[in-house]
């Protein structure tokens, strides 16, 4: 036998018992994208640009106007050759196999235009016809799904930049793709346009789809994506899960800048602060909101929460517990803990209290995780 024709060792497993005793292989990303540069003329717009998307995430780009998101974005839909790296879409290469890309992908460009002197049905007809959809059903699936059946029969031209946004989406959706690329979705809506447009890729995330958008506003949809990618000036400055990250800076914070607690009265599982390893992340710059106000601490997470009876009574269970950053106590059974954590912590505060016998009412960690990551990893100087 000469080398490089071994049979791949193959287990003698009965095979109905095979694929339980085996692993399967985790699934591709649904976007892998891997030490992307770009170049226009003498100017690297992308420098080496790389992160995942795992399948089902709502994937949030923000960055700044000339950050390089829709050069990203272009590559991905494969518009764009990119000077260097690569882009796969669930496991396909952008560059070397296009058209599965394409299947795959349901892309809307940033301003894309409108037909306006057609009907919505038209509209979507007449896409349906382009990409050879042969189920008739499609459309007005498509129209049912995008909440847009009261409006099937009105000109195009007629409608709000709202729904022409939502019919946008829509054509995006006709082929039935697993990942969606939207470049500025909510770009030019105005609050309850916005809202429309949360909910339905809420909605397509239910289906199963993955959806990645871009953004140049950071709170615009912060409240639906499950994870970031931060770009500046054609660098990815951070990329993951939302709570992830901000449970990494968080850790990383805390060990460069406090006194580990004492006499912890949570639970095992509760980040502590005494045995992470000191961060150079930089504790000392100021933080400030984009309005200029300074965040004292960047980092520190805020639990609300209601208790039965007298919540002053109730402080010294949490303070000094592992974690706590502070306790204080308001009307109403209202108890405001200052934590550092992610989700395990906060259940593990809930158990706590619910074993010591404390009647809990409501618990209501703060929101919008993503603006203090984005002020912790910006040098300040984005919208
Ligand atoms: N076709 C092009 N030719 C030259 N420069 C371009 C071209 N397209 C974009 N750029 C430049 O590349 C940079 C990134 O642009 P872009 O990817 O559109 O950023 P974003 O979508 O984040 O606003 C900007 O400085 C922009 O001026
Ligand atoms: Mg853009």
């Amino acid at each position: 036998m000469t080398t490089g024709e071994y049979e791949p060792f193959r287990p003698s497993v009965p095979s109905e018992l095979a694929p339980a005793s085996r692993p399967s292989a985790p699934p591709p990303p649904a976007i892998s994208v891997r030490h992307l540069w770009h170049r226009y003329g003498t100017l690297d717009v992308l420098r080496d640009v790389s992160f995942d998307v795992a399948p089902g995430e709502i994937f949030g780009f923000i960055g700044p106007n000339g950050a390089g998101k829709t050069t990203t974005i272009r590559a991905m839909a494969t518009l764009l050759e990119p000077t260097a790296g690569s882009v796969h879409i669930d496991g396909h290469d952008a560059s070397l196999d296009p058209d599965e890309v394409r299947r795959i992908i349901g892309y809307m460009p940033d301003h894309a235009g409108v037909y306006e002197r057609i009907t919505v049905r038209e509209f979507l007809e007449f896409f349906a016809d382009a990409y050879r959809i042969p189920e008739l059903g499609v459309v007005d699936a498509v129209i049912e799904l995008t909440d847009l059946t009261k409006l099937s029969d009105r000109l195009v031209a007629t409608l709000s930049k709202g729904m022409k946004q939502r019919l946008q989406i829509a054509r995006t959706l006709l082929h039935d793709p697993k990942v969606l690329v939207l470049d500025e979705p909510a770009s030019d809506l105005d609050p309850r346009a916005r809202i429309e447009v949360r909910d339905l890729l809420l909605e397509l995330r239910e289906l199963g789809k993955t959806i990645f958008l871009s953004s140049h506003i950071l709170t615009e949809l912060s409240d639906v994506c499950t994870s970031v990618g931060i770009l500046e000036r054609g660098e990815l400055v951070v990329a993951g899960p939302i709570g992830e990250i901000a449970e990494r800076l968080a850790l990383q914070r805390s060990s460069s800048a406090r006194p580990a607690p004492v006499a912890p009265p949570v639970a095992d599982g509760a980040p502590g602060t005494t045995d992470v390893p000191v961060g150079a992340s930089g504790a000392a710059a100021p933080v400030v909101t984009p309005g200029g106000a300074p965040i004292p601490e960047a980092t520190r997470k805020r639990l609300k929460l209601r208790v039965l009876g007298d919540s002053q009574a109730i402080l010294p269970m949490l303070q000094g517990g592992s974690g706590v950053l502070g306790v204080e106590a308001g009307p109403g059974g209202l108890i405001v803990l200052y934590y550092v954590g992610g989700d395990q912590y906060v259940a593990e505060v809930v158990r706590y209290l619910v074993t010591s016998g404390v009647g809990l009412v409501s618990v209501e960690p703060e929101r919008n995780e993503l603006e203090r990551i984005f002020l912790e990893v910006t040098k300040g100087d984005l919208s």
